[in-house]
């Protein structure tokens, strides 16, 4: 049932690499620096060339940020790209002026300059930080990292895995990296979904493991577009925390769990295989399955299975929305291929679907297919919240608030648990609520990066 098929021509739908991210290499206090780079590396098996990428330390993914929760971050961003870049810490409750965003919050750093990004992780959690400046592009050739924020006091595991799943859009001749980031085709449907799988850069990653071991595992989705529906087998798992924050107790994971686009999961997994077995996370695709992540298991840990783990320690602000005293929103998400947008409004006119084509805009958020001066919402600190997200295209999009988490609100009233980024299936309805307690401009957009870039971003203004 699940091949190992080594054909990258189709979906090598594979993995990525365990020891060899280098961890807690700078202390948070020093003022250490992080570049972007472009860098040639193996990314596909060794019979074919190299592949030119754009990396944060000029590796796939970016170097690893792990700080204790409460810490410092301080990083120096050196751009050494032919690009201007900013960086975005994606999920962190941040201070608004190092958001990253450019044209927000900070103007792009041009080509030889630099930025000091400096700043609290006041949650415990899996993060990540990615390019965001042309993040359709910019993501897509490699700019993206781990960042980990430690608990005070860390579950009782054996070991753990940070696990960035991603794929590449490559051309199987040259192995480089296919540079038609602006097309529409991209633009108009699922967005840019690539040709190669890969987990921390392989798409053949194997991590050694022992029978009766307790892993935890980090997921974080790196992707420009593709959803990831996962399961295991050979593994008994629990879902410890979803973008970040700890579930109120662990629930034991089911059949196929999705992670979509910039979506983490935290996973403590035991290893039920046999010895001489592989277990594997598994990635669930129509036609067949593929092991993302295989685990070769030799040696035995403990003779019995341990108690089920105990739930993460909460993080600070973790309080439910007044759900009765919310602010009542409103998107409506349209267009896209077969989603007939007649026309939005473009550059402050209405404009009709041929010229919002060639202006390579796609999609609009009620009807309007750019970033305005106005925000969505004007909303004071404090301000309860409840936005009502109506997918009105056929596609799935994966929604994400920066600076702040949110709740989904299921159709009985009740509140589902912390996320950043929620995934809307097409022609689906879905409600999320939050408190508007960080003050400063945050972007609401798709993480399907090429549906950011064509319409689907706006923002929201908490003062
Ligand atoms: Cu990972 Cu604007 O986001
Ligand atoms: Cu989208």
């Amino acid at each position: 049932m699940i091949s190992t098929r080594r054909d990258i021509l189709k979906l090598a739908g594979m993995a990525g690499l365990g020891a060899a991210i280098p961890r807690g290499l700078l202390a948070a206090e020093d003022i250490a620096e992080i570049s972007a780079q472009v860098a040639r590396l193996q990314l596909l098996p060794e019979s074919y060339p190299q592949t030119e990428i754009w990396g944060y330390g000029g590796t796939i993914p970016g170097r690893e940020i792990r700080v204790r929760q409460g810490e410092r971050v301080r990083r120096r961003f050196a751009n050494e790209l032919p690009q201007a870049s900013s960086i975005h810490w994606h999920g962190i409750r941040i201070d608004n002026v190092m958001d990253g965003v450019s044209g927000l919050t900070q103007e792009a750093v041009a080509p030889g300059g630099t930025f000091e990004y400096d700043f609290v992780a006041p949650d415990a959690g899996t993060y990540w930080y990615h390019a965001h400046n042309r993040s359709w592009e910019q993501v897509a050739r490699g700019l993206h990292g781990p960042l980990i924020v430690e608990e005070a006091e860390a579950p009782d595991v054996d070991r753990e895995e940070v696990l960035v799943l991603d794929d590449w859009l490559l051309n199987p001749e040259t192995g480089q990296i296919d540079d038609s980031f602006d097309h529409p085709m991209m633009m108009s449907h699922g967005g840019r979904t690539g040709n190669y799988v890969t987990t921390n850069g392989r798409y053949n990653l194997t991590l050694p493991a022992r029978r009766h071991e307790r892993l935890r595992l980090r997921l974080i989705n790196a992707s420009n577009a593709r959803i990831f529906p996962l399961k295991l087998s050979g593994l008994e798992a629990w879902i410890m925390a979803l973008d970040g924050m700890p579930l109120p107790a662990p629930a034991p994971m089911e059949d196929v769990f999705v992670l979509g686009p910039a979506q983490r999961a935290d996973l403590i997994v035991d290893v039920i295989a046999g010895e001489g077995d592989t277990a594997d996370l598994v990635h669930v695709d129509d036609a067949e399955n593929f092991s993302q992540v295989a685990f070769a298991v030799s040696g035995t840990a403990s003779q019995a299975r341990r108690a089920a783990p105990a739930a993460l320690p909460p993080n600070p602000k973790m309080d439910r929305p007044d759900l009765a005293g919310a602010t009542p929103l409103r998107l409506v998400m349209s267009g896209g291929a077969m989603g007939g947008m007649d026309s939005a409004i473009l550059d402050g006119e209405r404009k009709g679907f041929r010229e919002l084509a060639a202006a390579g805009r796609f999609w609009a958020f009620n009807g309007v297919a750019e970033m305005t001066d106005t925000p969505l919402a004007d909303l004071s600190m404090g301000e309860p919240v409840r936005l009502e997200i109506v997918n009105d295209t056929v596609f799935p999009h994966a929604m994400h608030l920066h600076g702040m988490h949110f709740r989904e609100v299921s159709e009985a009233g009740a509140l589902g648990p912390l996320r950043d980024t929620v995934l809307v299936g097409g022609r689906e309805t879905r409600e999320i609520a939050f408190t508007a307690d960080n003050p400063g401009n945050w972007l609401f957009h798709c993480h399907m990066l090429s549906h950011a870039a064509s319409g689907m971003t706006t923002w929201v203004r908490v003062t």
